[in-house]
């Protein structure tokens, strides 16, 4: 009995070991086969006239491997002062450090030199005000234009150049800080947020749970806070507030919703932060504060399916989280599915239906676009380059579409209770598209086999496009637009007599996908002119709608350049400006507009938008 223990120890120790070199991360330069940080605290200064934080952090670490002597830190343009180290006796000492050469990307990494294996390490640091995951903002990038503004955005890998972390998903620590900004502001970050803290003595935070350095987050400006349910509140600049609160007011129902399918919310508060329209993507699942961009208060509430899509992230990601960025699918594919089983809870079937074939058409379109190679769910060579990463874009609807089939076949009476399993049994892990494989096998498969061969699974994972054996969502709404729309462009139904007034947003943003290219420049006139298209609150339709009138030569300059100046999504801008670039006419007068809107928008927006301008040259 003793033997057998012992000997089941030794063999879960071994496989841990092997199981670590599997999940080696080449995207961090941290050796956490040898070390783990369990906590982190950061003890920071926000300096806005320098753009920098300065200050410590201080990690707490278990050692796995007792003879190692270095700690290895992943940072990117941090200016590091000074190391500390505390031993046995309670006392802090100088310890030496040096930073590697720098990688494009990956960064340098710090490597402390240990005389022994302290429980805590303290690093002294700046940022750069060019930090990645930083974007610090002028008074006048702002609302009230009266405060400057900054906030983080850290996945994938930006964490490091605003603290010095094991910047991995397959680490999970606790948090706390203690934020000091100026007069006037207030300092939210991804952990728990009092609502009546005034940052007397420094902002303070805390984060119980152990979360992936991805998901340390910060916003500091002129925020206001308004509550919009039990346990949610948003905050925003006092002249969005009201608007945000009011597009908002759903959240609390998609919480309930996503509860009675994946178990209790495990964060405590879902709180939301809407920040300044720079903010690079739509959304950031950031625990228990979601960061999202102003673009998706549309004044109907049409847009919050990406609230959905955030809050599902509290179960896929954040939860249960990709091990290392080839894993992707397991955070992203996942989350795709819950999100439109969210929406079917909230809106019905009719919508989420819509909701996916939209999704799944897009996906389609855009795999002429994606090399073949990029279009697995995830790459069968090992863990050791990023280069061979999937597209990751493709992974939501792909890794979505997926699950969907499972569940289809094998029934909700039975894909329900196992995905919840999933993250039940995951929960506040890492995990690997392996474990989750295996998962599959043991928890559906065994007991019907019948669902997915191994040659189909191998196929969705492995391969590239959608197997053919997939099944396409068929709307019987979009299925009418269709024809509507068919009619329309061979010009034998009126524009007028289009049942546009009463489409939701899902049925223009399919009629406008699938009129890209076709539509005549007086056809997209007569859109304009009869359901005002061209003045919509919904950034998704403007934006199908700006591409198709840019493709079809209808002028449409006014708004979009209102559009470009006050947009900063990269998922709209690079585009709208490829398609600009593409013709002749527009060429000159895309240049003007980026002159004025580039400093708008983040520095990843611009990287991007400066290469669409590159390759038109
Ligand atoms: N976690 C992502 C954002 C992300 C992904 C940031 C990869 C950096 C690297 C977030 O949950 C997301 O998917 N946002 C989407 C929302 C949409 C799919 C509803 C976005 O911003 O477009
Ligand atoms: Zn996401």
């Amino acid at each position: 009995m003793i033997k057998k223990t012992l000997a089941a120890a030794v063999f879960a120790a071994l496989s841990a070991l092997t199981a670590t070199s599997a999940h080696a991360d080449p995207l961090s330069y941290a050796r956490y086969d040898q070390v783990r940080t369990t906590d982190l605290y950061l003890d920071l200064k926000a300096d806005f006239s320098h753009k920098t934080l300065a200050g410590y952090a201080e990690l707490t670490l278990n050692w796995i491997d007792k003879s190692a002597r270095t700690l290895v830190l992943d940072t990117n343009e941090l200016n590091v002062s000074k190391v500390q180290v505390l031993a046995a006796n309670g006392r802090w000492s100088a310890a030496s450090f040096m930073l590697d050469k720098l990688e494009l990307q990956k960064g340098r990494a710090l490597r402390i030199a240990l005389p022994f294996q302290p429980q805590k390490v303290r690093v002294y640091y700046r940022t750069a005000p060019s930090a990645t995951a930083l974007q610090w903002m002028n008074p006048e990038q702002t609302m009230s234009g009266k405060r400057p503004f900054m906030f983080s955005q850290s996945e994938e890998i930006n964490a490091r150049s605003w603290a010095p972390v094991q910047d991995t998903p397959a680490v999970r620590f606790t948090y706390s800080a203690r934020i000091e900004a100026p007069a006037g502001m207030r300092v939210v970050m991804s952990a728990e947020n009092d609502p009546n803290a005034t940052g007397a003595g420094g902002w303070k935070f805390r984060m119980t749970q152990p979360i992936p350095s991805y998901l340390l987050a910060i916003a500091i400006g002129e925020l206001d806070v308004r509550p919009v349910g039990p346990r949610s509140a948003v905050y925003a600049e006092p002249q969005r507030i009201e608007a945000a609160a009011n597009e908002l007011v759903d959240t609390e129902k998609m919480i309930a919703a996503a509860e009675s399918l994946y178990g209790p919310y495990r964060w405590e508060r879902y709180d939301m932060i809407v920040l300044p329209p720079s903010f690079p993507i739509g959304g950031m699942e950031n625990p228990r504060m979601t960061f999202l961009t102003p673009t998706m208060i549309a004044g109907d509430r049409s847009l919050v399916d990406l609230i959905a899509h955030e809050l599902a992230h509290s179960w896929s990601g954040n939860l249960v989280t990709n091990a290392s960025w080839k894993h992707f699918w397991l955070n992203e594919g996942f989350t795709t599915y819950v999100t439109t089983r969210i929406v079917e809870k909230l809106y019905g079937e009719e919508v989420a239906e819509m909701n996916l074939q939209v999704e799944q058409e897009e996906a389609m379109a855009s795999l002429a676009g994606i090399p073949a190679a990029k279009q697995a769910l995830v790459s069968r060579d090992p863990d050791t380059s990023a280069a061979t990463y999937t597209d990751s874009g493709l992974v939501y609807p792909k890794g979505a579409w997926l699950l969907r089939t499972l569940e289809q076949r094998a029934g909700r009476e039975v894909f329900d209770p196992f995905l919840r399993g999933w993250f039940d049994q995951h929960a506040f892990q890492s995990a690997t598209t392996d474990e989750f494989v295996d998962y599959l096998k043991k928890n559906l498969l065994a007991a019907h086999p019948e669902v997915m061969t191994q040659a189909e699974l191998e196929e969705w994972l492995y391969g590239a496009g959608i197997p053919a054996s997939a099944k396409h969502a068929a709307s019987a709404r979009l299925a009418a637009l269709d024809a509507q729309r068919s009619a329309w462009l061979k010009g034998e139904l009126p524009t007028a007599d289009l049942s546009a007034r009463s489409w939701i947003a899902l049925e223009w943003m399919h009629f406008l996908n699938d009129i890209n290219g076709k539509a005549t420049a007086q056809q997209m006139q007569e859109l304009d002119q009869n359901f005002g298209v061209g003045k919509t609150g919904n950034n998704e339709i403007a934006y199908r709608f700006f591409l198709a009138s840019v493709q079809a030569g209808y002028n449409v300059r006014e708004p979009l350049n209102k559009f470009l100046l006050s947009v900063g999504r990269q998922k709209f801008v690079v585009p709208l400006y490829t398609a600009l670039l593409k013709n002749a006419n527009e060429k000159d007068w895309a240049k003007g507009v980026y002159a004025k809107a580039r400093s708008h928008y983040h520095p990843e927006t611009q990287t991007s938008v400066d290469k669409a301008f590159k390759k038109a040259q």
